[in-house]
């Protein structure tokens, strides 16, 4: 006769899910390391997501295009900046599976995040998104971006809690040379020690300018930054292109955001660019460990057995059209964000609308990167 405890433990020893990646999303970082696993995810597929639609739900799909000025004097070049959503323009493409090609506006499909050449009361009009909940903590957040190839504009894909707690990967559209195939990307920790050194991350051990194997201004390109407990490590198409550990790697829960902008500045922006200059982002996919009490409770709930089969995704790499949430079952219990009519829906996913007040926007990024 078998007890009800003999056959409890035989269903926990064949395992059983509910639901696939109920205890998280891995990635296995190199040999000689190990594997990381992160509950949550964000994934935003911006050739299918208006983030700009009709009934502009403030961060409705966990998303918000910032809008604020810094004048010259803050922004520390000829010109102010000006974040303006205006020059956010969602650019789309309405079958759902196609990926490429032209969006219904002509041009890239894909988020236009725009800066324009032409000065308005000493001001650059340029655009900026970032998240509306500042809850990724440890994570791999990705970003597919073609990168402008107008001289004159910082374009930038980080993540941002203050400005001694930030991750940057920053584009210098006046760095990139055809004429040698040249095309740097800088990578950043901005940390005390940059604080230190005048907000000049040049100065300390956290900055590199990378070569890229690619022109980022003729096709797009997974970028990517993994933020672990002990490191952050930055890649391009899955290709390790270096990485930071000591004290400049953040410590605390913070927010992704995206932007290009540009001041005149002639040690780092320079520009503004000679005509309008448009970097396009196709997806940002953020699998992550968040700081919220619900999400941490939720997972808790909903993972039984991590050791079951399939409990545990792998994240795949470097695939533009790879989504869990546009699979069965893979996003339960997740805040996804949906689109209506876009994919199809699993179950237990939620669209979560949020009301907040517009952030306060954040300084950050490229500007405090100067004098070099
Ligand atoms: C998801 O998985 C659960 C448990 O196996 C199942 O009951 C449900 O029908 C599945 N839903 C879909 C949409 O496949
Ligand atoms: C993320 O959170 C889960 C659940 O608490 C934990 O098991 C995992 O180790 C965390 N991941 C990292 C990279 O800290
Ligand atoms: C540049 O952008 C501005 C503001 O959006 C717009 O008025 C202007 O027509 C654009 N210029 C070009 C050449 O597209
Ligand atoms: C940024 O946040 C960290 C952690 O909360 C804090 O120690 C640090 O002083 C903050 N830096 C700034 C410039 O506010
Ligand atoms: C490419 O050319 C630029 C401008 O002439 C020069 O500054 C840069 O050092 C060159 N890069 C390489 C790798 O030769
Ligand atoms: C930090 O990185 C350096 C250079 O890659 C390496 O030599 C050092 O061992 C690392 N320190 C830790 C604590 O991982
Ligand atoms: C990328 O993901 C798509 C969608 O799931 C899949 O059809 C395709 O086979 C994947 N590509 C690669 C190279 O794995
Ligand atoms: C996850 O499931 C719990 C329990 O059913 C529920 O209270 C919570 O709202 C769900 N969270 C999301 C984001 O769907």
């Amino acid at each position: 006769m078998i007890s009800l405890r003999a056959l409890t433990s035989f269903s926990i020893f064949l395992g059983f899910v509910l639901a696939d990646c109920e205890c998280g999303y891995s990635i296995a970082t190199g040999p000689g390391d190990g594997e990381y696993i992160f509950t949550d995810l964000l994934e935003s597929d911006f050739i299918h997501l208006d983030l700009t639609d009709g009934t502009p739900a403030y961060g409705k799909y966990g998303w918000a295009p910032q809008e604020f000025d810094m004048s010259s004097e803050v922004a520390r070049g000829p010109y102010g900046e000006a974040f303006t959503p205006q020059n956010v323009i969602s650019n789309n493409i309405a079958d759902a599976q196609t990926f490429e090609g032209p969006g219904s506006k002509g041009g890239d499909a894909g988020l236009h995040l725009v800066v324009d050449s032409e000065i308005h009361d000493g001001m650059v009009a340029g655009a900026d998104i970032a998240t509306t909940v500042p809850q990724y903590y440890h994570g791999t957040f990705r970003a597919g971006i073609k990168v402008t190839d107008v001289p004159g504009t910082c374009g930038a894909f980080f993540w941002y809690m203050n400005d001694t707690q930030e991750i940057d990967i920053e584009f210098l559209s006046s760095q990139f040379d055809k004429s040698n195939n040249t095309f740097p990307v800088n990578l950043v920790l901005q940390s005390k020690e940059s604080r230190d050194a005048g907000f000049d991350a040049s100065k300390t051990d956290s900055f590199r300018k990378v070569n890229l194997p690619f022109d980022p201004t003729a096709d797009f390109h997974e970028y990517r930054i993994d933020f672990l407990p002990d490191r952050v490590r930055f890649y391009a198409d899955a290709s390790l292109l270096a990485e930071m550990n000591g004290t400049g790697v953040p410590s605390t829960p913070g927010n992704l955001q995206l932007s290009h902008w540009s001041n005149g500045n002639t040690g780092w922006s320079q520009g503004p660019p000679a005509r309008n200059a448009t970097t396009t982002v196709s997806y940002v996919k953020a699998y992550f460990n968040s700081s919220l009490d619900a999400r941490q409770h939720d997972y808790r709930v909903r993972c039984k057995n991590p050791e079951a089969p399939r409990a545990v995704c792998a994240v795949p790499d470097n695939n533009a059209t790879f989504f869990f949430s546009n699979m069965r079952n893979m996003t339960m219990n997740q805040t996804a964000y949906r689109q209506d009519g876009v994919g199809s829906s699993g179950a237990g996913q939620t669209t979560q609308e949020w009301s907040l007040p517009l952030l306060a926007a954040a300084l950050g990024a490229c500007a405090w990167v100067i004098g070099l």
